[in-house]
């Protein structure tokens, strides 16, 4: 069995106050409103995590950045290592996000590298992959997602995969209100442990988690988490509104 997982991912959302209220909120109502629930995972900005951190202590709501350096530390302004991430209590990473590929040219070699680092680091990556509008249309989603796996992923040796999570997000989905359907997702998601099970053997593709992400919102979470390859979802929108997300942590019990 395969524990799920519910990560809320803020993008560059909120500021110091109103993260940190949106933390307590959350802590609150998952303490009060679950005993056994899926790894709850928010991915804040940066400049709060160290904040962040001192609030999630005690609580079993965890923390990770949305992005990484994929080098050890050195000459790189601007930039964050995984040391400096695990010095303030990250246990995540999101490495790929559509958005990081589209706006900051992020490809394949280089998110290796960066699953890599993690990886080196005893970070726990949440890679992404996800096809846009127009490769779907052109019939080419299948090609486009086992394209980004097996370059950003399949240098990795069956142990370190295992450590690795996938979010497939079809980049039409996200932000914009359209989810895909359940059978639409659990179609691609059946197609990536596929793929690894093909490279890795179907016992360790067994072990991978694969979150859905685009549009998770509390009236479509419970069917897209019921699907069989579906473990989880990573939550941009809904995860910065407390009952919302909590909603979707409940979809996933
Ligand atoms: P969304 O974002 O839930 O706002 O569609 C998902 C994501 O980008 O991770």
């Amino acid at each position: 069995m395969r524990k799920k997982i519910v990560a809320g991912n803020w993008k560059m959302n909120l500021d110091l106050e109103q993260g940190l209220g949106l933390i307590s909120e959350i802590t609150q109502m998952h303490k009060d409103e679950l005993l056994e629930g899926p790894e709850t995972i928010i991915f804040p900005s940066y400049v709060y995590l160290s904040s962040a951190a001192g609030l999630l202590k005690g609580s079993k709501v965890e923390l990770g950045a949305q992005n990484i350096n994929e080098n050890k530390n050195g000459a790189y302004t601007g930039e964050v290592s995984a040391e400096m991430l695990l010095s303030v209590s990250c246990k995540w990473v999101i490495i790929g996000h559509s958005e990081r590929r589209q706006y900051y040219g992020e490809h394949n070699a280089l998110l290796f590298k960066k699953v890599k680092t993690a990886l080196t680091s005893q970070l726990k990556p949440i890679y992404c992959c996800g096809e846009t509008l127009e490769e779907r249309e052109a019939g080419k989603h299948f090609e486009i997602n086992k394209t980004q796996i097996s370059e950003g992923l399949f240098e990795l040796s069956e142990e370190e995969i295992k450590q690795v999570t996938i979010a497939y997000e079809p980049v039409w989905a996200i932000g914009t209100g359209k989810t895909a359907s359940k059978e639409q997702a659990q179609e691609i998601h059946a197609y990536i442990r596929q793929i690894l099970a093909e490279k890795y053997g179907q016992a360790t593709a067994d072990q991978i988690r694969i979150l859905y992400g685009g549009s998770v919102k509390p009236d479509n979470a419970a069917e897209l988490f019921a699907q069989k390859d579906i473990d989880g979802g990573l939550i941009g929108g809904a995860s910065l509104k407390s009952r919302d997300f909590m909603e979707i942590v409940k979809a996933a019990q």
